[in-house]
C-alpha cells in the first residue's frame, strides 16, 4: 500500500515528482483537464497556486508514495461560492502506468475523501470524461454515483465527449437539515399556480413533506414530549425505534394510496414542527383520518389549522367523497377547538380500547 502524503509546503520535495507526473498524463492524453501544452513550470506553477488553498484548509493536495517515488495524486477543492462550502470537488487523479491496478487509485480516492470530510466537506462530487469507462468504474466502487452528464461538453480538437457528473455523500452533520430540492429556506420559489409536487405541499407558512426514515429523530422528539401527549391515554413514547416503525408503516401507507400523514415543516426555515394530515382511517372506521401533532413552541400560530385546511383540500381531491374524521378525547379543548373550525362536526362519542373518544366528521358536500 502507498504511503498517503498530504503536500502542503512549496518546498516539499514530492512537489516536484506530482508536477512531473501531471505533465506525463498529459503527454499520454488521460484526461485530467490540464492543456495539451503543459510544460513542467506550468504544472508546478499551478500547484503552487493552489498551495494557499490548501492552508486555507479550502483544498487538499496527496501524494501516493511508494518505495519514496511519487506513484500518483489527486486533489479536492472546496467550491469557490460561499453558500456552498459544505461541496468540494476531486480532480487530477493519475496514478503512474506502472503502479495501476494495485490499489494506488483507490487509495488515493479514500484519502482525498477522508481529507475533504475533515474539513467539513459533505459532498464530494467530481467530473470525468464520459469515455474513461476505467475511472468512472473506480469512482463508483469508491461509493460514487453518477448525479447526471453536460453533452458533448469536452473538446479535444474536433473531438466532443461528455462530462459525467458524479457524486459521493460525507458525514453530515446531525444537526443539517436535508431539504433537497423542497420548496423551502432562503431563495424558495414557486412555479405560479403551482404549490404541489411529487413529495410536498406548500401553504403560506408551512412545507409539508413526504415522510421519511430521516425524520425519525424529530418524529421521537414530538412524540416523547409529554406536554404533546397530555391528552393521549397511551402516554408518551418512550423508544426511537417506534417512530422508525410508525415512519416505515407512514411510507408504506403512503406508496399504497399515493398520499398520507405529512412531516411538517417551516417554509421560511424548512424546521419540523410537527406531524399530521389525512390517511385512510384505520380498519373499523370509514372514510380518511386527521391528525396533528405540533412541538410545543408552534403552538398558537394557528399551524394546526393550515395544516388541516390542506389536508381537507387534499381529501377532496384524492378521496372525493369520503368523509373526514377525527377522534379527539373529550377533555382536548384545543384539539377539538382546531377540528370545529375546520368545519367537523360532533358525531357522537365513541369507545375505543383505550377509553372514550368524541368522533368529529366532515361530509363532503
Ligand atoms: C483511473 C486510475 C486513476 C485508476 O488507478 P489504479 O491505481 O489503477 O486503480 P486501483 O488499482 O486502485 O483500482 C481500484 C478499483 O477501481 C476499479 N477499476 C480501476 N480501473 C478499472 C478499469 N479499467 N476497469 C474496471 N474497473 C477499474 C476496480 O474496481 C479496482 O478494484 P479491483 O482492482 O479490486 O477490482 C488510473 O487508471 C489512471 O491514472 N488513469 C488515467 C488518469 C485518469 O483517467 N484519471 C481520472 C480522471 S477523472
Amino acid at each position: 500500500m502507498p504511503d498517503l502524503i498530504s503536500v502542503t509546503d512549496p518546498a516539499d520535495p514530492h512537489l516536484d515528482q506530482i508536477a512531473e507526473l501531471l505533465v506525463a498524463a498529459v503527454r499520454r492524453r488521460e484526461a485530467i483537464g490540464l492543456p495539451a501544452d503543459v510544460t513542467p513550470e506550468y504544472a508546478r506553477n499551478w500547484l503552487l497556486k493552489l498551495l494557499p488553498a490548501v492552508r486555507a484548509n479550502d483544498a487538499g493536495l496527496i501524494a501516493a508514495v511508494v518505495d519514496g517515488e511519487v506513484a500518483g495524486t489527486a486533489k479536492w477543492q472546496r467550491s469557490e461560492w460561499a453558500t456552498r462550502w459544505v461541496h468540494g470537488d476531486l480532480d487530477k487523479l493519475t496514478v503512474a502506468p506502472s503502479h495501476r491496478g494495485s490499489g494506488v487509485g483507490r487509495a488515493l480516492v479514500e484519502a482525498v475523501a477522508a481529507d475533504a470530510s475533515a474539513h467539513g466537506v459533505e459532498l464530494l462530487t467530481l467530473s470525468v470524461r464520459g469515455n474513461n469507462h476505467g475511472a468512472i468504474a473506480l469512482y463508483e466502487g469508491c461509493g460514487f454515483r453518477r448525479t447526471g452528464w453536460l453533452e458533448n461538453a469536452v473538446a479535444d480538437g474536433d473531438a466532443r465527449h461528455d462530462v459525467v457528473l458524479m457524486a459521493r455523500e460525507l458525514a453530515r452533520p446531525a444537526t443539517a437539515r436535508l431539504l433537497g430540492s423542497w420548496p423551502a429556506g432562503a431563495g424558495a420559489s414557486l412555479a405560479r399556480g403551482v404549490t404541489e409536487g411529487a413529495t410536498w405541499w406548500r401553504t403560506d407558512r408551512l412545507l409539508l413533506c413526504r415522510p421519511t426514515a430521516a425524520d425519525a429523530a424529530e418524529h421521537f422528539a414530538i412524540h416523547a414530549d409529554p406536554a404533546t401527549n397530555v391528552h393521549n391515554p397511551a402516554g408518551p413514547q418512550t423508544d426511537r425505534a417506534e417512530s422508525e416503525q410508525t415512519l416505515g408503516a407512514w411510507a408504506f401507507q403512503w406508496a399504497k394510496s399515493g398520499f398520507g400523514y405529512w412531516t411538517v415543516r417551516l417554509a421560511e426555515t424548512g424546521e419540523v414542527i410537527g406531524f399530521g394530515g389525512v390517511r385512510p382511517a384505520l380498519p373499523g372506521e370509514d372514510g380518511l383520518n386527521l391528525y396533528y401533532r405540533f412541538t410545543p413552541a408552534a403552538w398558537g400560530h394557528g399551524y394546526a389549522q393550515e395544516l388541516g385546511r390542506a389536508a381537507l383540500e387534499l381529501a377532496r381531491r384524492r378521496a372525493p367523497g369520503e368523509p373526514v374524521l377525527a377522534l379527539i378525547r373529550p377533555e382536548n379543548a384545543a384539539s377539538i377547538r382546531v377540528a370545529e373550525r375546520l368545519g367537523l362536526t360532533l358525531d357522537g362519542p365513541v369507545e375505543r380500547e383505550l377509553g372514550t373518544y368524541l368522533r368529529y366528521v366532515i361530509r363532503p358536500a
